[in-house]
């Protein structure tokens, strides 16, 4: 990190926009409550090729606008992520968050794809250089795991394994491209919500350390979708259903249409589904718009590159 001499020189010219992606995670599992509320997972993260972009221009205070289809569902307050990690920023460098963060918004909003975490991670890294600061990686990925457990692999994308809250990754292998459709339900659910579902619904049981599935890694690794398809887990995915019960529904006409595979995406209410190829994905997106149970229905594909300056 750069001492208050670097932060002094902070020069503020022009705008910085920065294109980050969403994620799918492919493994979810979920230990038990601990103490200080949050669960230990074993998360494996995907990032797809959805996308918000954040533009960061000098302003006379710190200020947040969004545009896009969800727009007006985005808190424009400071608990938006992406205020939260300009503030961060700034404090570490001992000056003042003065500047105007845009988000071009295409990532579905608390739809479990990690929106608001992307948020965070594409204004902490449009933040670093509108300001000059010169962060490393190391640092950045500092910040993002103060700001919430899945910000951290928004900066980072790819595929990785995240444990503890989800906050530490480990990098992954991917040896292909896998294609995705992901329906948008109405109306978010809040992760905090399907977290405490969790906690209910397992009450009883003995709930197992979260570990990462070999067979898992190894078709990612592999770049095998039929071998993916048949180790995609997600231990949230009974509360979500129990919250949400109609996303049975949307799951199974995914299904029928040909994917591979459907799960709920991280807490939902976004359900993925992986497809053998671009054809079926387009096949699989047509039966869900045509089925009426979801609002929207997204193809892409995986692999997607981390938090990027594009401009
Ligand atoms: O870390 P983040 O702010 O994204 O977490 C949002 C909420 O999700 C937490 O307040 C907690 O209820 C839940 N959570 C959890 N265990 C995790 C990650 C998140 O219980 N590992």
């Amino acid at each position: 990190m750069s001492g208050g001499e670097a932060a002094a020189g902070v020069r503020a010219e022009g705008a910085v926009t920065v294109r980050v992606p969403a994620k799918v995670n492919v493994q979810l599992a979920v230990g038990a409550a601990r103490p200080d509320g949050f669960h230990d997972l074993a998360n494996v993260f995907l990032a797809v090729g959805l996308h918000d972009e954040i533009t960061v221009t000098p302003a006379d205070e710190l200020r947040v606008t969004c545009a896009g289809p969800d727009a007006h569902q985005v808190p424009l307050d400071a608990t938006n992520l992406a205020a939260r990690a300009a503030i961060a920023l700034a404090e570490r460098h001992g000056i003042e968050p003065r500047v105007h963060i845009h988000i071009d918004k295409d990532i579905p909003v608390a739809g479990g794809m990690a929106g608001g975490s992307a948020d965070g991670a594409g204004a902490l890294l449009a933040c670093d250089a509108l300001w000059s600061l010169g962060s490393t990686e190391a640092e950045l990925l500092a910040i993002c795991a103060e700001l919430g457990s899945d910000v951290p692999f928004s900066l980072l994308g790819g595929a990785a394994l995240g444990v503890g809250r989800g906050e530490r990754l480990t990098p992954l292998d991917v040896g292909g491209t896998f294609h995705w459709v992901f329906a948008v339900a109405d109306g978010g659910l809040s992760t905090p919500a399907v977290y405490a579902e969790f906690d209910r619904l397992t009450a009883a049981a003995d709930v197992p350390p979260p570990a990462a599935d070999p067979a898992l890694l190894a078709a990612l690794s592999a770049g095998d979708a039929t071998a993916l398809a048949a180790t995609l887990t997600n231990d949230l995915q009974p509360a979500a259903l129990s919250l949400r019960p109609s996303l049975a529904t949307t799951l199974a006409t995914g299904t029928a249409a040909g994917a591979l595979a459907a799960l709920v995406s991280g807490s939902g209410p976004t359900t993925a589904f992986l497809t053998k190829d671009e054809e079926s994905a387009a096949a699989v997106a047509e039966a869900l718009l045509a089925s009426g149970n979801c609002r929207t229905a997204r193809v892409t594909s995986a692999p997607a590159a981390g938090a990027r300056v594009i401009s």
